[in-house]
């Protein structure tokens, strides 16, 4: 990074986190003046006595291995020791640490840093998550697309200054994609296929400052969506038909493990991953993380010598209803059936895109409405199965979080997905991007009358969503950027809801 760059760089973030209400340690989260932690740090995972500690070693001429020192305090000055340990940085794993202590109290905030070969990095702040059995507010975002190459990162400040105890990412946290030579910042290189593309995509989107600091700010959990792979794959068939698919996935699975705070047990064996699992906030909620991606049934019907998405009507496309297709996957859908939490009051579904039917026609007309292949309209007889298990297990207070779309929806679920007049079953909130671009918002608002159900549905709002839970209710506040060419652009409150316990279906506030 040359001289100018860092100094513009060290401008938008204190821009961006200085006028802010960001906790003091933020300011210095930014961590480009660590040349061996350049990518910052993150944790995430968070369990009653630990979480995962991450960082990546950067710089020139690292050895094979490399010893690197995690130590966790209550205190950001560190003089109040908690627990340290020492791991091993390896060249075959992007030179990444997970570390996992272990033995910490529930319910405490905590701070955190990593040394190696005499450069110490940045401070992060993370937390561990309630005892089981008690029942603590949880304050979490939901977030996902962020495409580099379309904006800066001003949703993720609202993040940081919101305080949340945990950020929920949906999926597309890089874009595969080259960039436009007109693009707002450039993705470097063209497409990403190779495990070293991949790992230089994830540097370029780590050295985002803001980025950097929602990731200092607190523990995160992940689930993927298509493009830390390839737009529209399903399973190992790519959108192009490439033969060579399975070694472009496995080198992608490696560098999204690489990167992000996933405990050892997770890391990807032989191209496969396993990303699906849950996380309960005391006795307060279960979080169930669904992997949508890796398991499912290639998309219905697609366009001519092409794998991927379509958009067009049940009497053009008569498989919509086969029965048989899968987006989960018939082990994970098994294993999604018994992960349901019957004890505590809230169940989150943490899962890729929007699970509400959306028809951009009238679906009781003849042609039987106009449906997008690769979302659930896609696999609709296994979103009935879904459905069908969350009303049989009599489950309390579901709500389905999403993204996908780069679109706000917040909507009902109703116990028969697409009758409108069945009984409401859970909430939905389906967060638009962090920058991602979206469809004209006229288009979105035209198909709304088609879908009485979708409550609200913006396309021209980039941002995240930001919850309070509480036994009682779920508050959900609706961000939206104002502009994407500034990182310290405002970010306001577009729409907030309110999801009361024993109620099903969201009501605006
Ligand atoms: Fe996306």
């Amino acid at each position: 990074m040359n001289t100018l760059d860092s100094l513009q760089r060290r401008h938008w973030l204190g821009a961006a986190l200085a006028t802010g209400l960001a906790p003091a340690f933020l300011r210095h989260a930014w961590a480009a003046d660590q040349p061996r932690f350049a990518q910052g740090v993150a944790s995430g995972f968070p369990r009653p006595d630990g979480m995962v500690l991450w960082t990546r070693l950067t710089g020139p001429d690292l050895p094979e291995r490399v010893e690197v020192q995690w130590e966790v305090a209550h205190d950001e000055r560190f003089s109040q020791m908690v627990a340290k340990g020492t791991c091993t940085a390896e060249a075959a794993w992007a030179h990444s640490v997970h570390a996992e202590p272990a033995g910490l109290a529930p319910d405490r905030w905590y701070f955190y840093r990593f040394r190696a070969l005499g450069d110490q990095s940045s401070v992060g702040r993370t937390r561990s998550t309630p005892a089981p059995d008690a029942v603590r507010p949880l304050r979490f975002v939901i977030a996902s697309c962020q495409r580099y190459d379309a904006g800066h990162f001003a949703a993720w400040r609202q993040a940081v200054t919101d305080a949340p105890d945990l950020v929920v990412f949906l999926g597309d946290y890089i874009y595969e994609y080259a960039s436009r030579a007109d693009a707002l910042r450039r993705h470097e290189g063209g497409a990403a296929v190779t495990l070293d593309q991949y790992r230089a995509r994830y540097a370029t989107y780590q050295s985002d400052p803001l980025l950097q600091a929602a990731h200092a700010a607190c523990p995160w959990v992940s689930i993927w969506d298509d493009h830390e792979v390839e737009n529209d794959y399903a399973g190992l068939q790519s959108q192009t038909l490439d033969p060579a698919f399975r070694f472009r996935r496995s080198a992608a699975y490696q560098a999204h493990w690489e990167h992000l705070p996933y405990p050892q047990a997770l890391r990807p064996d032989r191209g496969e991953a396993r990303i699906h699992g849950t996380l309960d906030w005391g006795a307060l909620a279960r979080l169930i993380r669904l992997d949508g991606r890796q398991f499912r049934d290639p998309q219905v019907c697609p366009k001519p010598g092409r794998g991927g998405s379509n958009t067009l009507t049940r009497q053009a496309c008569p498989a919509f209803d086969e029965p048989g297709r899968s987006l989960l996957g018939r082990p994970q859908e098994q294993w999604l059936a018994n992960a349901w939490d019957d004890r505590r009051p809230w169940n989150l579904l943490a899962q890729p895109t929007l699970m509400s039917p959306f028809s951009w026609t009238d679906p009781g007309a003849p042609e039987g409405g106009t449906w997008w292949t690769d979302g659930w309209d896609g696999y609709a007889p296994a979103r009935q199965r879904l459905l069908d298990d969350l009303a049989a297990r009599r489950v309390a207070n579901a709500v389905v979080l999403g993204g996908d779309v780069h679109t706000h929806y917040v909507s009902q679920l109703h116990r028969v997905a697409r009758d409108p007049a069945s009984p409401i079953l859970a909430s939905e909130f389906c967060g638009s991007s962090i920058t991602s671009p979206s469809l004209p918002q006229s288009r979105v608002a035209g198909a709304l009358p088609f879908n009485p159900h979708v409550l609200y549905g913006r396309a021209d709002q980039r941002g995240t969503i930001s919850f309070v839970l509480t036994p009682q209710r779920l508050e959900a506040t609706l961000t939206a950027v104002d502009n994407l060419a500034d990182p310290a652009s405002p970010v306001r409150v577009a729409a907030r809801y309110v999801v009361e316990a024993g109620k099903p279906g969201p009501v605006a506030a």
